[in-house]
């Protein structure tokens, strides 16, 4: 809900648990004034103050319009700009054609509506009937220069999320330079939190870190033309004493797949600013007369209750207002993965064999990975050129996904359409198609080169050519994978005064290819990729139904991923697979039915050789199976706890209760034995402390709130072991 309170001219944005205050002072500047804990009552726009808007240090500049002794620097800003005394880290930066830098955006006009607007080019959150949700928008203009803000907050009121964006018009009469867009800054008058941010790299994705903020910057970015591998857009501020369960947790998140960065920014005061939004590193846009430029849509989450129910808050909303489409609902297909399993060497009769034993014991879909298409025979040629490679696959396709569709299983494809081969006949058609520098090597990843998606014609070009091959081949699930980061990145198709704008305008041309492929073909279940979960986005997440979360397919290293990923995001978008063992990227050896349980949560799956399995081990395959197929709404639409961490208490504690709460999924792994292992107490959560819970294996029964606060008790004594607990509500009375 938004109200505007017109004495007082505050605005008041409620969730069911936040409350969102921005005042305008002297009828022109934003100020913002709190975020956090619900209020029922509107503040006054100083309201703790002893000498409203009056500065305390003469060292300020005072900004004139707004007063004699207002100095901004001492304020909390709402779209904080640069040039009249505010030295922070701004929200926009701007150069007009006169080579000035200096912006004064102030309050014109504002709007609230039912509903949210659509972003344009960009992707966004959704919305559906019953939401209640409501948009604020607030305009902001400079008289000087002609341009106009347009400041929108979207209130999701049961998710205690708003959404937030910016788009900025050009209302004056000579191009403007847009050099910083953030798309949203919340600024807090305190410090006292810590920054939590997830790093990684290939196959070692979105491990966590917590640290106190210091004075200065503190921020994670990426300049890789992907969100990456090595920082994710999801970080959070807490409070310095905050736990799972306790304490103020804000959440940030961007529906970007670009370059972003997102950071805290203390200033001499003790002043925080929150930030996120494209990367103004590398970036400019020229804003021509009459023009608009839309930032990416931020989401900003919030939980007094600690990390956990800002975790609830953001699995349900991705899973619900990001994540769209005739899959989102449904139980997914188990897959076989050929990749892990034959890597290049492969052809038709291999293929069916695999899909044959798959099918044996319960797989649904074949997902034909990497070297099926020109003449791919390693990763040095042939991406761009998507008809198939006749020495593999002789009648083509079709005959193949005949075979695998006589055995009752769907058919999946693999490919790469962003990239292309100096190998390929679209390269020798086109050599300018690709990212590149004129006088200046390419640089290679991977020995492919990125397809220049800043051209319209690059991404017709795509859509039609995905479009024939989705058209003549019967495929129901496509995994879509990027293998590689931008380098030397200019366009042959942009004037130099545009040439920074070639990252951005790459991700509207890729969100036009993948929309109108998901609008053209709905019925196809895709999954995105990029070298595992180097675009592991909400950008992405608005087109992918699932994410192959990394290349990593450990059981061990998998537990540290996807704890860390579901800080932010759900395990129903996250795609996992029982491997090979040793494993083939860290050597280890696990157990088979410790591999099941790590990948079980997730969108599940096989990627190994089926036929090296013994009898016992295929049959552990049907079980678990048969397993997931029974517990993966529990795991996909019910509430998700991490109880222990990998990290810290050497052993993995994961739990998953069912929305009705009547079925109880508990998966403990040790990553760590110890020698004479003490027994370790975990309590779970979530229960109904007054029913009465059986084991499922042991027939033993617990009461809610024993399990709760009391807990059970295992010793770490076998590395890499794991145990799966299924508890189940007992009608009361049948307790033996
Ligand atoms: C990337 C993907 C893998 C596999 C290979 C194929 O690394 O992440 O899953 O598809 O490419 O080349």
């Amino acid at each position: 809900m938004i109200s505007f309170d017109r004495e007082q001219q505050i605005f008041h944005l409620q969730t069911e648990h936040s409350s969102y205050l921005i005042g305008i002072f002297a009828g022109k500047c934003l100020l913002h004034i709190h975020y956090g804990r619900r209020v029922e009552h509107c503040a006054d726009m100083f309201a703790m103050m002893d000498k409203p808007a009056e500065s305390r240090y003469d060292w300020n500049p005072k900004c004139m319009e707004l007063g004699e002794q207002f100095a901004l620097c001492e304020q909390t800003l709402e779209l904080p700009t640069f040039g009249d005394g505010d030295y922070r880290s701004p929200g926009f930066h701007g150069e007009y054609a006169d080579g000035s830098t200096v912006s004064k955006l102030y309050y014109t006009g504002h709007r609230i509506f039912a509903g949210k607007q659509a972003l344009g080019e960009l992707p966004s959150a959704y919305t559906e009937a019953g939401d209640q949700t409501v948009t604020l928008e607030i305009t902001l203009a400079d008289q000087l220069t002609g341009l106009r803000a347009y400041l929108y907050y979207t209130v999701y009121p049961a998710w205690d999320i708003i959404t937030r964006s910016v788009r900025y018009e050009n209302g004056g009469t000579a191009p403007i330079l847009l050099k910083k867009v953030d798309s949203a800054v919340v600024d807090f008058d305190r410090m006292n939190f810590d920054f939590v941010h997830f790093y990684g790299t290939w196959a070692r994705e979105r491990q966590m870190e917590r640290r106190p903020l210091f004075y200065g910057d503190q921020s994670v970015d990426s300049s890789r033309g992907a969100s990456s591998h090595t920082q994710n857009p999801f970080v959070c501020l807490s409070a310095r004493e905050a736990t799972e369960d306790f304490g103020e947790v804000y959440g940030l998140n961007l529906i970007y797949s670009g370059n972003f960065h997102a950071g805290a920014y203390v200033d001499t005061f003790g002043k925080t600013r929150l930030y996120i939004g494209i990367n103004s590193f590398d970036f400019s846009w020229k804003l021509d007369c009459g023009e608009s430029f839309q930032t990416p849509e931020a989401i900003l989450a919030y939980s007094h209750s600690g990390f956990a129910a800002l975790s609830h808050r953001m699995h349900s909303f991705v899973h619900k207002r990001i994540c769209r489409g005739q899959f989102r609902d449904i139980r997914r297909p188990v897959l076989i993965n050929n990749w892990e399993a034959t890597y290049f060497d492969f052809d038709e009769e291999k293929l069916v064999k695999l899909a044959e034993k798959a099918a044996s014991v319960g797989v649904e879909l074949m997902v034909l990975d990497d070297g099926w298409f020109g003449h791919r025979d390693d990763d040095r040629s042939s991406l761009g050129d998507w008809y198939e490679h006749r020495g593999r696959l002789p009648g083509g396709l079709e005959p193949l996904v005949e075979r695998i569709h006589a055995l009752g299983m769907k058919f999946g494809l693999w490919v790469e359409p962003e990239m292309i081969s100096e190998d390929s006949e679209l390269y020798r058609a086109h050599p300018d198609w690709c990212i590149h520098t004129a006088g200046r090597r390419c640089s290679e990843g991977r020995h492919q080169l990125v397809l220049d998606l800043s051209r319209p014609e690059v991404c017709d070009y795509l859509i039609e050519i995905l479009s024939r091959l989705f058209s003549r081949v019967s495929v129901e699930y496509i995994k879509w994978d990027m293998n590689r980061n931008m380098t030397e990145v200019c366009s042959a198709a942009l004037p130099p005064d545009r040439q920074r704008e070639v990252a951005h305008r790459y991700m509207i041309g890729l969100y036009r290819v993948l929309g109108t492929l998901k609008q053209r073909f709905p019925h196809i279940l895709m999954e995105g990729c990029a070298g595992g979960g180097g675009r592991f986005d909400l950008g992405m997440l608005c087109y992918f139904d699932q994410i192959w979360l990394s290349d990593d397919t450990d059981a061990v290293e998998r537990q540290y991923i996807q704890t860390g990923s579901s800080y932010g995001y759900p395990f129903s978008v996250m795609g996992a697979h029982v491997s090979a063992c040793p494993n083939h990227q860290t050597g280890r050896v696990t157990p088979f039915h410790t591999r099941g349980y790590a990948a079980m949560p997730g969108q599940f799956g096989y990627e190994l050789d089926l036929d090296k399995l013994t009898e016992g081990e295929l049959e552990e395959v049907r079980q678990q199976i048969r397993l997931y197929k029974e517990l993966a709404p529990v795991f996909h639409d019910g509430t998700f706890y991490r109880i222990c961490s990998p990290e810290t208490d050497w052993k993995t504690v994961w739990e998953f209760v069912s929305p009705d709460r009547k079925t109880v999924v508990v998966e403990i792994f040790t990553v760590q034995a110890q020698a004479a292992a003490p027994m370790e107490r975990f309590c779970l959560k979530g229960l109904q402390p007054d029913a009465l819970y059986t084991d499922r294996l042991t027939g033993r029964q617990y009461w809610g709130d024993v399990l709760m606060h009391i807990g059970l008790m295992r010793a770490r004594k076998q590395d890499y072991d794991g145990e799966m607990l299924i508890l189940e509500q007992t009608a009361a009375g049948a307790k033996r």
